[in-house]
Protein backbone atom coordinates (compact mmCIF):
# COMPACT_ATOMS: atom_id res chain seq x y z
CA UNK A 1 0.00 0.00 0.00
CA UNK A 2 1.37 3.46 -0.96
CA UNK A 3 1.72 6.41 0.98
CA UNK A 4 -1.54 7.68 -0.57
CA UNK A 5 -3.26 4.80 0.34
CA UNK A 6 -2.34 4.55 3.85
CA UNK A 7 -3.52 7.91 4.43
CA UNK A 8 -6.70 7.64 3.15
CA UNK A 9 -7.12 4.19 4.77
CA UNK A 10 -5.98 6.27 8.07
CA UNK A 11 -7.99 9.18 7.47
CA UNK A 12 -11.09 6.19 7.14
CA UNK A 13 -10.66 4.78 10.36
CA UNK A 14 -9.94 7.67 12.03
CA UNK A 15 -13.98 9.26 10.98
CA UNK A 16 -15.18 6.44 12.46
CA UNK A 17 -14.01 6.21 15.36
CA UNK A 18 -14.84 9.97 15.56
CA UNK A 19 -18.31 9.03 14.74
CA UNK A 20 -18.55 6.43 17.07
CA UNK A 21 -17.70 8.47 19.66
CA UNK A 22 -19.88 11.32 18.68
CA UNK A 23 -23.23 8.92 18.91
CA UNK A 24 -22.05 7.87 22.23
CA UNK A 25 -21.97 11.16 23.98
CA UNK A 26 -25.47 11.86 22.46
CA UNK A 27 -27.62 12.79 25.32
CA UNK A 28 -30.38 10.61 24.83
CA UNK A 29 -33.66 12.08 24.87
CA UNK A 30 -34.82 11.24 28.21
CA UNK A 31 -31.75 12.62 29.27
CA UNK A 32 -31.90 16.13 27.76
CA UNK A 33 -35.94 15.98 29.04
CA UNK A 34 -35.30 15.10 31.93
CA UNK A 35 -32.52 17.99 32.65
CA UNK A 36 -35.47 20.29 30.58
CA UNK A 37 -37.45 19.65 33.15
CA UNK A 38 -35.79 20.25 36.27
CA UNK A 39 -34.77 23.48 34.65
CA UNK A 40 -38.49 24.05 34.50
CA UNK A 41 -39.27 22.97 37.83
CA UNK A 42 -36.66 25.28 39.31
CA UNK A 43 -37.49 28.08 37.55
CA UNK A 44 -40.83 28.14 38.14
CA UNK A 45 -40.36 27.43 42.32
CA UNK A 46 -37.54 30.51 42.23
CA UNK A 47 -40.50 32.55 40.43
CA UNK A 48 -42.39 32.39 44.12
CA UNK A 49 -39.35 33.19 45.84
CA UNK A 50 -38.45 36.97 46.30
CA UNK A 51 -34.75 36.91 46.53
CA UNK A 52 -34.64 39.14 49.30
CA UNK A 53 -38.35 39.15 51.08
CA UNK A 54 -39.07 34.93 50.97
CA UNK A 55 -41.67 32.69 49.52
CA UNK A 56 -45.29 34.71 49.36
CA UNK A 57 -48.73 33.81 49.40
CA UNK A 58 -51.27 35.85 48.21
CA UNK A 59 -54.73 35.09 50.36
CA UNK A 60 -57.89 37.04 49.41
CA UNK A 61 -61.51 37.22 50.53
CA UNK A 62 -63.96 38.46 48.02
CA UNK A 63 -67.66 37.87 47.59
CA UNK A 64 -67.77 36.93 44.07
CA UNK A 65 -66.22 33.93 44.92
CA UNK A 66 -68.58 33.04 47.87
CA UNK A 67 -71.92 33.63 46.24
CA UNK A 68 -72.33 29.67 44.76
CA UNK A 69 -73.59 31.58 41.54
CA UNK A 70 -71.03 31.75 39.38
CA UNK A 71 -70.03 34.81 38.11
CA UNK A 72 -73.32 35.78 35.60
CA UNK A 73 -75.93 35.55 38.57
CA UNK A 74 -74.01 37.45 40.81
CA UNK A 75 -74.43 41.13 40.97
CA UNK A 76 -72.31 43.24 38.64
CA UNK A 77 -72.05 45.64 41.61
CA UNK A 78 -69.42 42.77 43.28
CA UNK A 79 -66.84 42.47 39.97
CA UNK A 80 -64.47 44.75 38.53
CA UNK A 81 -63.93 43.89 34.48
CA UNK A 82 -60.34 43.55 33.88
CA UNK A 83 -59.20 43.01 30.38
CA UNK A 84 -62.60 42.16 29.84
CA UNK A 85 -63.42 39.81 32.10
CA UNK A 86 -65.09 40.16 35.16
CA UNK A 87 -63.83 39.21 38.68
CA UNK A 88 -63.87 40.29 42.12
CA UNK A 89 -62.50 43.27 43.48
CA UNK A 90 -60.29 41.11 46.07
CA UNK A 91 -59.09 39.20 43.70
CA UNK A 92 -58.73 41.49 41.01
CA UNK A 93 -56.10 43.65 43.46
CA UNK A 94 -54.50 39.88 44.16
CA UNK A 95 -53.83 39.12 40.57
CA UNK A 96 -52.53 42.71 40.50
CA UNK A 97 -49.75 41.73 43.49
CA UNK A 98 -49.32 38.29 42.16
CA UNK A 99 -48.75 39.30 38.59
CA UNK A 100 -45.26 41.46 40.49
CA UNK A 101 -44.07 39.58 42.98
CA UNK A 102 -44.51 36.10 41.60
CA UNK A 103 -46.37 34.91 44.73
CA UNK A 104 -49.31 32.20 44.88
CA UNK A 105 -52.76 32.65 45.36
CA UNK A 106 -55.34 31.61 47.80
CA UNK A 107 -58.90 32.12 47.41
CA UNK A 108 -60.32 31.84 51.55
CA UNK A 109 -63.48 30.21 50.79
CA UNK A 110 -66.29 29.29 53.50
CA UNK A 111 -69.12 27.06 53.61
CA UNK A 112 -71.41 29.63 53.64
CA UNK A 113 -73.31 30.84 50.43
CA UNK A 114 -73.56 34.37 50.48
CA UNK A 115 -76.82 35.93 49.30
CA UNK A 116 -75.50 37.43 44.98
CA UNK A 117 -77.92 40.32 45.86
CA UNK A 118 -76.14 43.29 47.64
CA UNK A 119 -78.76 44.74 49.84
CA UNK A 120 -79.65 40.90 51.36
CA UNK A 121 -75.49 40.60 51.83
CA UNK A 122 -75.16 43.85 53.48
CA UNK A 123 -78.06 42.84 56.25
CA UNK A 124 -76.53 38.88 56.26
CA UNK A 125 -73.39 40.49 56.76
CA UNK A 126 -74.69 42.55 59.51
CA UNK A 127 -76.31 39.77 61.67
CA UNK A 128 -72.91 37.76 60.91
CA UNK A 129 -71.13 40.44 62.55
CA UNK A 130 -73.58 41.06 65.65
CA UNK A 131 -73.29 37.22 66.08
CA UNK A 132 -69.79 37.41 66.33
CA UNK A 133 -70.01 34.19 63.83
CA UNK A 134 -67.32 32.17 62.37
CA UNK A 135 -67.91 30.99 59.17
CA UNK A 136 -66.73 27.66 58.35
CA UNK A 137 -63.60 27.59 55.72
CA UNK A 138 -63.74 24.94 53.14
CA UNK A 139 -60.24 26.29 51.78
CA UNK A 140 -57.09 25.68 53.90
CA UNK A 141 -53.28 26.42 53.21
CA UNK A 142 -51.79 23.19 52.99
CA UNK A 143 -48.01 24.11 53.47
CA UNK A 144 -48.20 27.44 55.22
CA UNK A 145 -44.53 26.48 56.86
CA UNK A 146 -43.08 27.15 53.19
CA UNK A 147 -44.36 30.82 53.30
CA UNK A 148 -42.85 33.80 54.60
CA UNK A 149 -44.58 36.68 53.35
CA UNK A 150 -48.49 36.50 53.28
CA UNK A 151 -50.72 39.26 51.57
CA UNK A 152 -53.82 39.21 53.31
CA UNK A 153 -56.98 40.96 51.23
CA UNK A 154 -60.22 41.53 52.14
CA UNK A 155 -63.20 44.00 51.69
CA UNK A 156 -64.21 46.11 54.18
CA UNK A 157 -67.69 45.03 55.95
CA UNK A 158 -69.39 47.48 57.94
CA UNK A 159 -66.01 48.96 59.10
CA UNK A 160 -64.70 45.54 59.76
CA UNK A 161 -63.42 42.33 58.78
CA UNK A 162 -65.51 40.31 57.17
CA UNK A 163 -66.11 37.74 59.94
CA UNK A 164 -64.88 35.12 57.49
CA UNK A 165 -61.38 36.55 58.07
CA UNK A 166 -61.97 35.71 62.12
CA UNK A 167 -62.29 32.12 60.94
CA UNK A 168 -59.04 32.46 59.08
CA UNK A 169 -56.87 33.89 61.70
CA UNK A 170 -58.13 31.53 64.02
CA UNK A 171 -56.90 28.87 62.05
CA UNK A 172 -53.48 30.05 61.14
CA UNK A 173 -50.54 31.10 63.67
CA UNK A 174 -48.49 33.27 61.51
CA UNK A 175 -45.65 33.69 63.97
CA UNK A 176 -42.58 34.83 62.47
CA UNK A 177 -44.38 35.76 59.29
CA UNK A 178 -45.11 39.26 57.75
CA UNK A 179 -48.35 40.07 57.19
CA UNK A 180 -49.02 42.42 54.78
CA UNK A 181 -52.43 43.45 54.26
CA UNK A 182 -54.72 44.76 51.57
CA UNK A 183 -58.19 45.90 51.23
CA UNK A 184 -61.07 47.19 49.18
CA UNK A 185 -63.94 49.71 50.51
CA UNK A 186 -66.75 52.29 49.69
CA UNK A 187 -65.53 55.21 51.94
CA UNK A 188 -64.13 53.74 54.99
CA UNK A 189 -60.84 52.57 54.14
CA UNK A 190 -59.23 49.57 55.94
CA UNK A 191 -61.42 51.36 59.37
CA UNK A 192 -59.57 49.59 62.63
CA UNK A 193 -58.87 46.47 60.51
CA UNK A 194 -55.27 46.42 60.53
CA UNK A 195 -55.41 46.79 64.67
CA UNK A 196 -57.44 43.82 64.66
CA UNK A 197 -55.24 41.84 62.56
CA UNK A 198 -52.48 42.76 64.63
CA UNK A 199 -53.83 41.74 67.91
CA UNK A 200 -55.06 38.49 66.29
CA UNK A 201 -51.47 37.61 65.15
CA UNK A 202 -49.74 38.41 67.53
CA UNK A 203 -47.02 36.92 66.43
CA UNK A 204 -46.89 37.99 62.92
CA UNK A 205 -45.42 40.96 61.79
CA UNK A 206 -48.28 43.44 60.53
CA UNK A 207 -46.11 46.21 57.87
CA UNK A 208 -46.98 49.47 58.71
CA UNK A 209 -47.67 50.26 55.05
CA UNK A 210 -50.76 48.37 54.17
CA UNK A 211 -52.76 48.62 50.68
CA UNK A 212 -56.16 50.48 50.61
CA UNK A 213 -58.39 51.71 47.58
CA UNK A 214 -62.01 52.67 47.04
CA UNK A 215 -64.04 50.14 44.68
CA UNK A 216 -64.34 52.63 41.95
CA UNK A 217 -60.37 52.43 41.31
CA UNK A 218 -59.70 49.05 41.10
CA UNK A 219 -59.75 48.64 37.41
CA UNK A 220 -57.05 50.87 36.91
CA UNK A 221 -55.24 50.41 40.32
CA UNK A 222 -52.05 48.28 38.35
CA UNK A 223 -49.73 51.53 38.80
CA UNK A 224 -50.49 52.55 42.04
CA UNK A 225 -50.05 48.51 43.13
CA UNK A 226 -46.89 48.50 41.19
CA UNK A 227 -45.38 51.92 43.44
CA UNK A 228 -46.62 50.11 46.94
CA UNK A 229 -45.07 46.98 46.27
CA UNK A 230 -41.42 49.00 45.14
CA UNK A 231 -42.14 51.29 48.11
CA UNK A 232 -42.06 47.64 50.41
CA UNK A 233 -39.32 46.85 48.83
CA UNK A 234 -40.65 43.71 46.37
C1 LIG B 1 -71.74 43.47 53.52
C2 LIG B 1 -71.01 44.66 53.06
C3 LIG B 1 -70.65 45.66 53.96
C4 LIG B 1 -69.89 46.75 53.55
N1 LIG B 1 -69.53 47.70 54.48
C5 LIG B 1 -68.70 48.70 54.09
C6 LIG B 1 -68.25 49.67 55.02
O1 LIG B 1 -68.58 49.65 56.20
N2 LIG B 1 -67.42 50.66 54.59
C7 LIG B 1 -67.02 50.73 53.29
O2 LIG B 1 -66.25 51.61 52.94
N3 LIG B 1 -67.42 49.81 52.37
C8 LIG B 1 -68.27 48.83 52.73
N4 LIG B 1 -68.68 47.90 51.80
C9 LIG B 1 -68.20 48.00 50.41
C10 LIG B 1 -67.11 46.96 50.13
O3 LIG B 1 -66.01 47.12 51.00
C11 LIG B 1 -66.63 47.07 48.69
O4 LIG B 1 -67.74 46.99 47.83
C12 LIG B 1 -65.62 46.00 48.30
O5 LIG B 1 -65.16 46.32 47.02
C13 LIG B 1 -66.17 44.60 48.22
O6 LIG B 1 -65.17 43.74 47.69
P1 LIG B 1 -65.56 42.47 46.82
O7 LIG B 1 -66.54 42.96 45.80
O8 LIG B 1 -64.30 41.98 46.21
O9 LIG B 1 -66.17 41.44 47.74
C14 LIG B 1 -69.50 46.84 52.19
C15 LIG B 1 -69.91 45.87 51.28
C16 LIG B 1 -70.64 44.78 51.70
C17 LIG B 1 -71.03 43.74 50.71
Amino acid sequence: MNRRKWAAALSLVLLLILSACGSGDSPSPSGSSSAGTNQAAESEAAANIDEDNGKILIAYFTAAENSGEGVDAVTTASFSTINGTAVGRLRAIADMIAEHTGGELFSIRTSVVYPSDIGKLIDYAAQEQSEDARPELVSHIENLDDYDVIFVGYPNWWADLPQVLYSFFDEYDFTGKTIIPFNVHNGSGLSRTVQTIQELEPGGEVVEDPFTISERNVEDAAGEVDSWLDGLGY
